[in-house]
């Protein structure tokens, strides 16, 4: 046993003593245990005997040290033994002191590193933020910013992404608004052109038939060949008036999808030859010029299709100051002018109700007639082709 005590103080610098139930040493490793006193009283001893293990700090006269010593009571074969090791208080203080140390060190590194890795995650945190809160920003701006994306973690990839989503949906809603703006003032200034351009029809006829009346009614004994020429004139300006509301009724009853018309087998010529008669009478100096098949006879209502033949004509009257040459073949009702011609643009619209080309001139003008031309040959199932060079003239043709 003393040589096993030996051992350990070599080993591990600790001092191993055995004791005896009554006090004497049977082993130990720093000493010979002959010159040891009974170590029954010892304190570590005494509160082994009572609780097993017994702990104590205390100077060795032995080693003449300050000591710590833990003593064991332990039974080997009925006898009584207690195992004490002891170890020089310095030594563990200047463990424990190196322990502490390196406990703080590591203990201080992990800090610095948490405190590095929280400022990173803080500042990429605070980036993202401002990030998306520049986004928002923008988002109540007129430019709107189309997209914002983030891969810093999930969460932030979800939110970039739904904020991506309430940006396309405002900047949709903002064009929608946009458009239907747009089509209001369009539309508000498409029926303030439509009243200014009714008035200003309306206007002319009825102011010749109140000047004229008025002078007939103030000088009874008027001339009776002046008084004639007057009555004529009011006579064509109420015929006029009546002839606008006519075109404003028939547009408005045309307006509708569903209109219904009487057709009749109809000598397409003698038609023609009808409806230049009377404008002939409103544009007395014009040549018009009437060729082709005196027998063609298509289905049609006849009044609407007065008004295709009389409007298509009438234009062309408007529109050039040279002849006008009216085409009839089996297929095809056609209107010749070598006049102003139609650009591009306006050739797309024209056939739109109150349609006017604007450096033309007001009079006689609601923009109603090739809107009227295009409804009744869809009414009758026929097409009508418009080509037209500007300053060469405009062929209008409806094909059955
Ligand atoms: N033969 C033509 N030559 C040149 N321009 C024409 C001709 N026919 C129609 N247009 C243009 O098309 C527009 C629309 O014609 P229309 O619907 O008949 O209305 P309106 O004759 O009452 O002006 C006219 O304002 C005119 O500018
Ligand atoms: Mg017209």
């Amino acid at each position: 046993m003393d040589a096993l005590a030996k051992k350990i103080k070599k080993n591990l610098q600790l001092r191993l003593t055995v004791i005896n139930k009554d006090g004497v040493v049977v082993a130990e490793g720093y000493k010979d245990k002959k010159s040891m006193n009974n170590h029954l009283y010892r304190p570590e001893i005494m509160q082994a005997n009572k609780q097993d293990i017994g702990i104590a700090i205390r100077h060795s006269h032995t080693l003449n040290k300050d000591m710590l010593y833990v003593a064991k009571k332990i039974a080997i074969k009925n006898r009584i033994l207690y195992i004490r090791v002891a170890k020089e208080l310095k030594g563990i203080y200047h463990e424990f002191l190196n322990l502490s140390l390196k406990i703080s060190a590591v203990l201080i590194l992990f800090f610095i590193f948490l405190f590095v890795i929280s400022y990173k995650i803080h500042t990429q945190i605070q980036y993202e933020t401002d990030k998306i809160v520049t986004f928002l920003k923008a988002l109540t701006k007129k430019d709107k910013p189309k997209y914002i994306t983030s891969s810093y973690s999930q969460e932030f990839a979800l939110i970039t992404s739904l904020l991506t989503k309430v940006s396309k949906i405002l900047i949709k809603k903002e064009k929608q608004q946009e458009k239907y703006t747009q089509k209001l003032q369009n539309s508000n200034k498409q029926k303030d052109d439509i009243i200014s351009a009714i008035s200003h029809e309306f206007k002319n006829p009825i102011a010749i038939v109140n000047g004229y009346s008025q002078t007939l009614l103030e000088d009874e004994n008027i001339n009776p060949n002046i008084r004639k020429k007057f009555l004529t004139k009011i006579h064509n300006n109420g015929t006029k008036l009546s002839e606008l509301i006519d075109t404003l009724r028939l547009s408005m009853k045309l307006d509708g999808e569903t209109q219904s018309i009487q057709t009749q087998k109809t000598n397409l010529y003698e038609l023609a030859e009808e409806t230049i008669q009377t404008l002939q009478l409103t544009y007395p100096r014009k040549h018009i010029i009437i060729e082709g098949d005196k027998r063609v006879i298509i289905d049609v209502d006849k009044t609407l299709f007065g008004v295709v033949i009389s409007n298509l004509i009438e234009n062309a009257l408007k529109y050039s100051e040279d002849e006008v040459i009216v085409k009839i073949s089996a297929r095809t009702f056609e209107v010749i002018d070598t006049g102003i011609g139609i650009n591009k643009k306006d050739l797309e619209n024209i056939t739109q109700k109150f349609y006017r080309v604007h450096q033309n001139s007001w009079n006689n003008s609601l923009g109603l007639g090739l809107f009227l031309v295009n409804r009744i040959t869809a009414l009758h199932h026929f097409s009508l082709k418009i080509s037209s060079k500007v300053n060469e003239g405009s062929t209008f043709t409806v094909a059955f």
